[in-house]
């Protein structure tokens, strides 16, 4: 851009906590690069709770001029604001102030999947009524730049398939329960010592979180509205070590993953524990990692891999948001994106999808066991692929592990009712998906 066209772009900050400071990190640290690179930004506004603490951070990093106000309207109000950067999390009053800033014209850059899992259509179509830039890039993956390569670099496909690790927290705990043949609970007492996980695990890993980006990614991808309370979930708290080895046994890892798929008429998209092949690209994403692999027609397979969390990997995103917001401001263009759902397919049951299933029984050690857990799921249409006696128990019983050929999952859960109430079965340990054909 020609030198006489680089006017500075005036930035508001909404929200000073983990994200908030690592944007204004790389904003102070790198002001010079991005000023040379793209045009100048001004931090103008920042937006905080606790004034005292937000002083504090803009000291040390060395913003003299910044505004300081525990009253996000009053850096809306600013009719120099141009960019505003919403990064308390949540809906409210986060849906507020980016409906407010778009409303009067601003460029909103956020990091909230909560909102735009929920409420992201509703939000592109008012930047769009207001010629404004809604950018997200931070509510998928933090610094993986997804989004943007789905919006933008492959547009020109038509997307089959995305498959997920989207959540850090449950990959690094099914991490150590694989290397370190830790159990759950202490596979994720080790997460939040190391702040992967929080003190309430819930969201991350009952899947709510991955459903979340799932979400966000699906409706992109197929151009068709998902919302968040329509992303089936299931958690790994199911999951033991047994099932760990059992997976290793036949050459499978165990992921939490997020499946969107696309048929043309409806969406499926889901998320929940996973064996992958180990020869999957995904099966080699450890710890908090995350990684996303797409399918796209013309593309073929493609994955995209990173940091999903952190401060300065998500605060990446989120600057590389602000400047091409303020690029676009700076050429007078203003509603980029929009919004692409311009269909509404439906999106299927969790119970008309079809997978291999592994489900680990604990039965009675006595004869017939094998031919009356094959009745079980036949009766239930459902076809084995095999069934082996994997350990010996303490008291006697056995452990037996059967894998079934693709199945409904309706028909699973009624093979699962019907051997939970079998006399020689003790109890149905678990169940998880077998992803054999994805790669
Ligand atoms: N953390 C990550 O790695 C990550 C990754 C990807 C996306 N995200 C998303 O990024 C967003 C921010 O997450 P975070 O981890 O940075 O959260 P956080 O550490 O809890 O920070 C949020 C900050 O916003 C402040 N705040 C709350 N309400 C406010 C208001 N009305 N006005 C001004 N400030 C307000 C909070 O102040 P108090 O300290 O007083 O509560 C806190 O400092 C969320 O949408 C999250 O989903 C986070």
């Amino acid at each position: 851009m020609a030198e006489e066209e680089k006017r500075t772009v005036q930035i508001a900050l909404i929200g000073a906590g983990t994200v908030g400071s690592g944007v204004l990190r790389i904003l102070a640290e790198n002001a010079e690069i991005i000023a040379r690179r793209a045009l100048p930004l001004q931090l103008r506004w920042l937006s905080v709770r606790n004034k005292d603490r937000g002083q504090r951070i803009l000291d040390e990093l060395g913003f003299g001029e910044t505004r300081l106000t525990t009253d996000w309207q009053e850096a809306l109000a600013d009719p120099a604001t141009d960019i505003v950067v919403e990064l308390i999390g949540g809906i409210t009053p986060a849906r507020e102030i980016i409906s407010a800033a778009l409303a009067a014209g601003k460029s909103v850059v956020t990091a909230n999947k909560d909102l735009m899992a929920l409420h992201g259509g509703e939000l592109l179509q008012l930047a769009a009524a207001h010629q404004a830039n809604l950018f997200f890039e931070a509510s998928v993956c933090g610094g993986i730049p997804i989004i943007q390569a789905l919006k933008e670099n492959l547009a020109g496909n038509r997307f089959l398939e995305i498959l997920g690790i989207v959540n850090g927290t449950t990959n690094y705990i099914l991490t150590r329960m694989q290397e370190s043949e830790a159990d759950f609970a202490e596979a994720l007492a080790d997460a939040q010592a190391l702040g992967y996980a929080e003190a309430d695990p819930t969201a991350d890993v009952e899947g709510d979180d991955a459903a979340r980006k799932m979400a966000i990614l699906s409706s992109i991808a197929f151009n068709s509205r998902v919302t968040y309370d329509m992303v089936s979930s299931e958690g790994i708290a199911g999951i033991s070590r047994w099932d760990i080895r059992y997976a290793a046994d036949f050459g499978y890892t165990i992921k939490m993953l997020g499946i969107a798929r696309c048929d043309g008429e409806a969406v499926e998209v889901r998320v929940h524990p996973v064996m992958l092949r180990n020869s999957h690209p995904l099966a080699t994403v450890r710890d908090a990692y995350n990684a996303v692999f797409v399918q796209g027609d013309a593309l073929d397979k493609a994955m995209f891999y990173g940091r999903g969390a952190g401060g300065a990997p998500t605060g990446s995103a989120v600057v590389g948001d602000i400047i091409a917001a303020a690029r676009d401001l700076a050429r007078g263009c203003g509603s980029r994106w929009g919004c692409t759902c311009y269909r509404q397919l439906p999106v299927r049951h969790i119970d008309d999808t079809v997978s291999k299933y592994y489900i680990r029984v604990q039965v009675q050690d006595r004869v017939g066991v094998f031919a009356s857990l094959a009745q079980a799921l036949s009766a239930a249409s459902v076809s084995m692929d095999s069934v082996m006696q994997k350990r010996k128990l303490p008291d006697g019983g056995s452990e037996i592990v059967i894998i079934t050929h693709p199945s409904r999952h309706s028909n699973i859960r009624v093979a699962l009712d019907l051997i939970a109430r079998m006399e020689c079965v003790r109890e149905i340990s678990e169940y998880i998906r077998v992803e054999d054909d994805a790669d």
